[in-house]
């Protein structure tokens, strides 16, 4: 999917998702999940792909220290006025997700997020981001991807099983999956049918 396109159009329908309660209901979920037993700060948080930074700024929100990627820089701009907005801390980088080190991403992280780019990368490209995310994840990480049912849908993402996503990920597994409950707009649910889902990877 070109992405630098999508948002020069002002196409970006993911960015709805903070106006649908279920789907904010599971990710706060998942959010706290991580925090449980802890009190912030809640240590290093990657948002990879973030797009205009809504979820990274959830997170920084609660408590994490967040560093969001992405390769777009026009979608940066407006991550950067939103975390101004929001005043909170946020580290913005312009790279890309299979060449973290290079685009100088390398502390150690405890919760890496990924709200919709691995699904979208070519077999290839899931492999690399899938060995900078291990090289940058601590010992007892978790990464969470939002990964649509795998479907031929042209130039937009076609989606992943558990499976792809584990061979993917060798040396992680995932724990737990469930439903995004993201409801997209009615045409794009009939076209596109998303069925969106939420892995939990840990290292195995
Ligand atoms: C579906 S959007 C999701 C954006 C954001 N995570 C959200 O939920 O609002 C996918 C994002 O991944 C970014 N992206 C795609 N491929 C990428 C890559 N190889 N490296 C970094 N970012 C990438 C796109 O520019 C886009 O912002």
């Amino acid at each position: 999917m070109n992405y630098e396109l999508a948002y020069k159009v002002g196409f970006h329908p993911w960015e709805d998702a903070i106006e649908d309660p279920e789907f904010v209901e599971t990710i706060t979920d998942l959010f706290e999940r991580e925090e449980r037993g802890r009190d912030p700060p809640y240590g290093r948080a990657l948002d990879v792909g973030t797009g205009s930074g809504i979820w990274g700024i959830e997170l920084a929100k609660r408590g994490w220290q967040v560093t969001g990627i992405d390769t777009v820089e026009r979608v940066l701009r407006r991550a950067r006025n939103r975390v101004e907005d929001a005043d909170v801390e946020m580290e913005l980088v312009l790279g890309d997700v299979t060449e973290l080190e290079t685009a100088g991403i390398d502390d150690e992280y405890q919760l890496v997020l990924d709200t919709g780019t691995f699904h979208g990368l070519n077999r290839a490209q899931r492999e690399a981001m899938a060995r900078e995310v291990d090289a940058v994840a601590g010992p007892d990480a978790t990464v969470l991807l939002l990964v649509w049912d795998p479907k031929r849908r042209g130039p937009l993402p076609r989606g992943a099983t558990r499976d792809e996503i584990e061979a993917a990920f060798p040396g992680w597994t995932v724990t737990d999956m469930g439903p995004s409950q993201f409801t997209a707009p009615k045409p794009v649910e009939l076209l596109l049918t998303p069925n969106e889902h939420w892995y939990r990877l840990r290292r195995e």
